[in-house]
């Protein structure tokens, strides 16, 4: 039996307060002013996110496999590659991808404080113009594929699976829209309920939500798992779901 801990760091974080001011909004950014409060945005935005973190650095004492490469798309301030190095076999080379510098800044200093142990490498990239993986036993996306624009989707989920070893997996993390229009209303609701918790405003909430709503494009569950299938992976398994958020995990 395993028994995964997270590695996350506990320093304080910064307060998440983007949307806190009256603004008139644009399109949501991971610029410097994201980057600078990620972590606790993180925190407090995603549902059951440190669980999640558990749960990936559990599959990859499993799927990371000696001598290969593992990545993380959309890597972010580098939570998961953390947790990783706590996790994979020291042979495994762990790479982090992400296409905004503020965040692979972050991610650097983030890794250098962890102490990690793992050789790696951070790519600067834009996932929209597809990915160059090989030798991966291991495709991280949590919550990144939804940013991608729904245009290049395929192609990116077939180039992952290209550079992937047999038996090797994806692990997507996406918001969802529910299937029918009733559930996908309460399911934002019992959503904005938890932001609500989490201490957000009502203000906070509104203007988040109107800077995504040109950038994250979410599917419905059944289409990222057809979407999945199309690309040629073998099979689909929900490992996580709450509301409009679920993990997939998906094999070559
Ligand atoms: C919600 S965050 C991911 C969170 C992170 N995976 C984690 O678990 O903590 C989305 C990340 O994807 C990156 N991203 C969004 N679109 C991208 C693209 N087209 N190419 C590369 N990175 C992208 C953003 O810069 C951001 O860091």
């Amino acid at each position: 039996m395993s028994d995964v801990k997270t590695k996350l760091t506990k320093p304080r974080k910064p307060k998440d307060q983007v949307f806190r001011d009256p603004q008139s909004v644009t399109d949501f950014e991971f610029g410097e002013q994201v980057a600078s409060v990620f972590d606790d945005m993180l925190d407090r935005s995603v549902p059951f996110y440190q669980e999640i973190q558990r749960m990936i650095a559990e599959m990859a004492t499993d799927f990371a496999t000696a001598g290969s490469n593992v990545y993380d798309l959309g890597c972010s301030t580098g939570n998961t590659l953390v947790n990783l190095d706590a996790a994979a076999g020291e042979s495994v080379k762990l790479i982090g991808v992400d296409y905004s510098e503020d965040m692979l800044k972050r991610c650097r200093q983030k890794l250098a404080d962890s102490g990690f142990k793992h050789k790696h490498e951070l790519i600067c990239a834009d996932l929209n113009r597809g990915v160059h993986i090989e030798n991966a036993s291991m495709a991280v996306m949590v919550l990144t594929l939804q940013f991608v624009r729904p245009l290049y989707r395929d192609t990116l989920t077939k180039s992952i699976l290209q550079g992937l070893n047999e038996n090797g997996c994806l692990i997507l993390v996406e918001k969802v829209l529910g299937e029918d229009s009733v559930f996908n209303r309460l399911f934002i609701k019992y959503y904005y309920d938890l932001k609500k918790r989490h201490g957000y405003n009502e203000l906070e909430i509104a203007q988040k939500r109107e800077a995504l709503e040109n950038v994250l494009v979410p599917y419905k569950l059944p289409e990222n798992r057809e979407m999945l299938l199309r690309a040629g992976f073998r099979y689909c398994e929900v490992f996580f779901k709450w509301y409009n958020f679920c993990g997939i995990v998906a094999l070559k």
